[in-house]
This record gives C-alpha cells, sequence and structure tokens, in this order.
C-alpha cells in the first residue's frame, strides 16, 4: 500500500514572519491525516518552517534547487544547503520555472540525481500544454518527459515522487477529471514499470496537481493510481486542513 503525500507548494506567497504560524496550524491538522503532508515553501521560510514543524509528522521541501553543489552561481541554492536545513522534498521542473525560467528536461534530469545523491526526495513535475492535449500527444509527452527525468537514477535505490501537473489546470480553477488525471498517473506507472520493474511501479508515489481544492480532493485522490496531490493556491488557505484531512 502506498502512504498518499499531500504536498502544498506556497510558490511565491508568505514571507518568514508569517510562515512558521501557518506551518504551525497545518501541523496541528496533519496528526489527525493519514497522508504524509509536506510544505515546499520559499527558500528564506524554510529554516523558520522547519523549526515550528520539527519534532512532528509534517515535512519540509523546497520548490527548486540547483544541480551543482557549489560555486559561482549567484543567486542558486543547492541540495547540500537545503539537506543542511532538514529539507526532505524539493520539487524539480515545475512548469512554471520551465516556462519562465528555462528549465529543460535535462536539467531535471540534472537536478533530480543531485537531489537524490544528497538525500533529498525529488518531486517531478510532468505534464502538458492544452494544445498539446488537443493535439492528443499527452500521454506520449508525458512518457518522455518521465524518462529523460529519470535518466541514470536507480530505481532500487532512489525514491522519487511524480506529479502529473497539466499545465492548463494549474491555477486555473479548471481541475482534470478524475478520468483525465487517472489515465496519466497509470501511464506514468506503466513508464516506471518499463524503466525499472513492477515492483518499483507500484511503491512510487504518483501525484496529481491542478487546481486541487477541499472540494474535489477526495475524489481525485480515491482514483487507483493517484497517490495524493500536489496543491498550489489551496495549499496557502486554511482550507488546506480539508485537503490534508480528505474524507
Ligand atoms: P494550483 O497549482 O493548485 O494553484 O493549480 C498547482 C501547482 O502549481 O503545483
Amino acid at each position: 500500500m502506498r502512504t498518499k503525500l499531500i504536498a502544498g507548494n506556497w510558490k511565491m506567497n508568505i514571507g518568514p514572519q508569517k510562515a512558521a504560524a501557518f506551518a504551525s496550524e497545518i501541523k496541528k491538522a496533519t496528526e489527525t491525516s493519514r497522508a504524509e503532508v509536506v510544505l515546499c515553501v520559499p527558500f528564506v521560510d524554510l529554516q523558520n518552517v522547519a523549526d515550528a514543524v520539527k519534532g512532528s509528522a509534517l515535512r519540509v521541501g523546497a520548490q527548486n534547487m540547483h544541480f551543482m553543489e557549489e560555486g559561482a552561481y549567484t543567486g542558486e541554492i543547492s541540495a547540500p544547503m537545503l539537506a543542511e536545513i532538514g529539507v526532505g522534498y524539493v520539487i524539480v521542473g515545475h512548469s512554471e520555472r520551465r516556462a519562465y525560467f528555462a528549465e529543460t528536461d535535462e536539467t531535471v534530469n540534472k537536478k533530480v540525481l543531485k537531489a537524490i545523491e544528497c538525500g533529498i526526495v525529488p518531486i517531478i513535475c510532468v505534464g502538458e500544454s492544452l494544445e498539446q492535449r488537443d493535439r492528443g500527444v499527452t500521454v506520449d509527452l508525458v512518457r518522455m518527459q518521465t524518462k529523460i527525468a529519470l535518466g541514470g537514477v536507480p530505481g532500487d535505490k532512489a525514491e522519487f515522487v511524480i506529479a502529473y501537473e497539466p499545465i492548463w489546470a494549474i491555477g486555473t480553477g479548471r481541475t482534470a477529471t478524475s478520468e483525465q488525471a487517472e489515465e496519466v498517473c497509470l501511464a506514468i506507472r506503466s513508464v516506471l514499470g518499463e524503466l525499472y520493474c513492477v515492483k518499483k511501479a507500484e511503491s512510487t508515489r504518483i501525484l496529481y496537481g491542478g487546481s486541487v481544492t477541499p472540494e474535489n480532493a477526495s475524489e481525485l485522490f480515491s482514483m487507483p493510481d493517484i497517490d495524493g496531490g500536489l496543491v498550489g493556491g489551496a495549499s496557502i488557505k486554511p482550507t488546506f486542513e480539508r485537503i490534508v484531512n480528505f474524507g
């Protein structure tokens, strides 16, 4: 049985002064959750949130990282730096980073490898645009994104999470239907079976992301191949507690 994972992606919201208080509220809600919960917060919030959730089941994650360990990369943050704070997860290849910060499948792969090497579980984002969905290439594209992201990743030792996030559903209020999301998550699981083995495919968590709300979370998370969600807008509202304790 896979434990559900609910990852909040705060994006560029909530500064360090308010982060700890909000994280503490979510920490309380997490006590009654049957899912594992992680808050992926801005870099400047990481230490405060890590302190606030210490000793609890609530985990801390980052939203990005550089693939080099150190050096002359002004403005960047490395995986060892994140590990030092106790960060357990990192979002890699979010579509906003691919669209606005020139992230490619190749840099995603480098980041995935470095995160795993440093003991951080990457949450690897894949997903199609509306134009690609309309052209009928969704499954092919997501299969390819997944394969490139996992190049060189040893299936037996490495833990990773895949998040299927259709770009047209992110921040738009337009959620994929549970059938649409299930179809692609199942396709991702079969890629994992081809790349590794059935056991790896069956034990890896695959999330859905894109306008997840307290209203639609239960139905989405009840699908056989959807193991939780990557939640943006709804994760910075108090009602995130309802997603954490989905029915
Ligand atoms: P959303 O964002 O829930 O606001 O659609 C999801 C994401 O970007 O991870």
